[in-house]
């Protein structure tokens, strides 16, 4: 059975028993601020689970794309992607859980034939304080539902802390896993949550033991259960019985109201049991990546499955390509904020893993259209989009590749120039590390792998600590305008503070000295800057600054910082904002080499606090977008790094 034929398997199975098929909402939520992206079946439900009616009625299905983020790092294993769709079915108000576990089982174990012998259960083991009764109705159902299968199965009390017993298919855990709230457990739930316990079903991926998968995890000290991550056992579906709502005002102390009806909120990975149907642990082996998988093979002309490394490459490329191909068919392009920010990501981390099996080319838009093709008659968006979603994946690569070839060359410059400490040890600048990360982009893991290559190393104890300082410098030049403090929008103001100060120095050159700061606001897509000046600038003035902003990044120059006091950053004639400071300690940034301003080779000499980036290489092409009159002296210019 393929994907797409368990999907509408599943979406007929409902049909049947009286269910609306919806289909697919948005990857980003269209009526939620609270998150960036659907994340879960029941994000669109919302509403109809408090309690407003849905138009067609109280029985719905669907199978939905959905976008966890958060999992990103973990891609590479055999069962974790950022995509996935959700199979899932809902009763607002309508039954509850006894017609939910039996429609359940008949689905996976009557329609899918999964073997019931490799087929486990979680329900919730109550909790007094919160006033939710342990779910022995669930327990004792799904028990039932076994001896009809001729399979009896005991009930673990305490898996965590005994294992598995022989026989057992059913436990109790609690909150920590049995409980579903968009926030997830109780106490993290806002006032006015929805949420109730949920009862997991779980498939063994090796019941005989033969592949020994937990005692060579990393999870073998402790005795294996359904819910030890160690992988032998995956999570395929979760049924929420969402009856409650968190309450701060009873008494203002935290508790639970029940709902004003019994709601029942399904989720199910379709990968996942795809996965199960086909008996094998290897999500990446189900029939939707198979054309992506082989076009890698080809290009590559390296296996999958056999070596470790290759694999994980492989995996993250088929999940963050399909990724990457629904989020921009829902109209996320690649950029620098929000949602765009992830979808850059996924593609550079792409490119950047593409290396590891040797592919140096284009590759994005052929994967790609591998996905298009298998989803084209479920997701018809992908196949009207298909042009657009290819373009801004070409886009993209290309000019990571860019960014990619300019650190390599970067990276050669450093194997040979630039060593510290023991000369025996072969240890690279600690500082030309964190440049090549920081200005130009490179992922760290990439720095080390290409120095594992040649054995050379990285005291990455020094990098990290300045990778750490310069992401919290980062953050406060960012602080307000990005919640959530996505990387990348941080670094991009960072650069506009520091072409902001070429800027300030051209105009001053340009114009003349009398020129001065009057203000200056930084977005991650432009900056703005007012000076004192009484005329409009001529198209020759615009020119010749941005010609010699341009010229001083081609020039790669450092920019430093150094720590003085107010007197001392005066005397060596540095310009700025100069309020009342006098006595205190400043910090005044260098734009080349020198000490004080008018020195040959140092551009610019400013009092400022920072952030800036540590060389002007990075900044890439600066364009004066507009120039205005702000008020009378006052002038306005934005411009653009691109
Ligand atoms: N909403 C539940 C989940 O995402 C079904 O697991």
């Amino acid at each position: 059975m393929t994907t797409n034929e368990i999907r509408t398997k599943y979406l007929e199975y409902f049909k049947k028993h009286n269910h609306s098929i919806i289909a697919s909402s948005s990857l980003v939520p269209e009526n939620d601020a609270t998150t960036l992206f659907t994340g879960s079946g029941m994000q669109p439900m919302l509403p109809y689970l408090l309690g407003e009616s849905h138009p067609l009625g109280k029985r719905i299905v669907d199978s939905q794309k959905c976008f966890r983020a958060q999992d990103i790092d973990e891609v590479g294993d055999n069962r974790h992607t950022t995509f996935f769709e959700m199979l899932g079915n809902w009763s607002f108000g309508d039954y509850f859980k006894e017609e939910q576990i039996t429609m359940m089982w008949n689905f996976l174990i009557n329609e899918l034939k999964l073997d019931p012998n490799n087929f486990y259960i979680t329900c919730f083991k109550g909790n007094e304080e919160l006033g939710v009764p342990k779910d022995t109705f669930s327990a004792e159902l799904w028990q039932k539902l076994f001896l009809k299968n001729g399979i009896a199965v005991g009930i673990g009390e305490n898996p965590e802390l005994d294992g598995m017993k022989s026989g057992e298919h059913i436990f109790y855990y609690g909150e920590k896993k049995n409980w579903w709230s968009r926030s997830g457990v109780p106490a993290n739930m806002p006032d006015g949550e929805p949420g109730g316990p949920d009862s997991e079903m779980f498939y063994d991926f090796d019941p005989t033991d033969k592949k020994n998968i937990h005692k060579n995890s990393k999870y073998a000290e402790n005795k294996c259960h359904v819910n030890c991550d160690c992988g032998r056992f995956m999570e395929i579906g979760n049924n929420v019985f969402m009856q409650y709502k968190k309450t701060i005002a009873r008494d203002g102390i935290p508790g639970f109201v029940e709902l004003p009806q019994q709601n029942v909120d399904f989720g199910g990975g379709l990968e996942r049991i795809t996965a199960a149907v086909r008996n094998d642990d290897d999500m990446f082996n189900i029939d939707v990546f198979d054309e992506a998988k082989k076009l890698l093979i080809n290009k590559s002309g390296k296996s999958y499955g056999d070596d470790e490394k290759i694999t994980y490459a492989m995996r993250v490329i088929l999940d963050h390509i399909r990724a990457a191909t629904f989020l921009i068919g829902d109209g996320i392009v690649p950029g620098n904020k929000d949602q765009m920010y992830f979808v850059r990501r996924l593609i550079r981390r792409s490119v950047r893993f593409a290396r590891d099996l040797g592919i140096n080319e284009s590759f994005t838009r052929e994967v790609a259209e591998t996905y298009i093709n298998t989803y084209k008659n479920e997701y018809k968006n992908l196949d009207e989009k298909s042009e657009f979603i290819l373009g801004e994946l070409d886009r993209e690569e290309s000019k990571f590749r860019v960014t990619l070839d300019k650190g390599m060359k970067q990276f050669e410059r450093v194997v040979l120039f630039g060593y510290e400490g023991d000369f025996m040890e072969k240890t690279l600048v600690s500082q030309a590390v964190f440049d090549l990360v920081t200005t130009y982009g490179f992922p760290i893991e990439l720095v080390q792998e290409l120095a594992k290559e040649r054995g050379l190393n990285i005291n990455m104890q020094i990098v990290e600590m300045k990778i750490e300082e310069h992401k919290a410098l980062s953050r406060t030049a960012s602080a307000g305008k990005f919640k959530g403090g996505l990387g990348g929008d941080g670094e991009m103001e960072v650069k506009y503070h520091t072409a902001t100060h070429l800027l300030h120095q051209a105009l001053k050159i340009v114009l003349g000295e009398d020129v001065n700061q009057k203000g200056s606001n930084i977005t991650g897509e432009r900056l703005r800057f007012d000076f004192s000046y009484n005329e409009k600038m001529t198209d020759e003035q615009k020119k010749r600054v941005e010609e010699i902003v341009n010229e001083k990044i081609s020039q790669d120059l450092p920019v430093v910082r150094e720590d003085t006091t107010f007197e001392e950053a005066k005397n060596k004639g540095a310009i700025g904002l100069f309020g009342d400071k006098y006595g205190e300690k400043v910090s005044i940034y260098k734009i080349g080499e020198g000490e004080n301003r008018g020195d040959e080779k140092l551009f610019s000499l400013e009092l400022c606090g920072g952030p800036h980036i540590t060389n002007t290489g990075c900044l890439g092409e600066f364009k004066i977008i507009k120039e205005e009159a702000v008020s009378a002296g006052v002038r306005r210019i934005k411009a653009t790094l691109s």
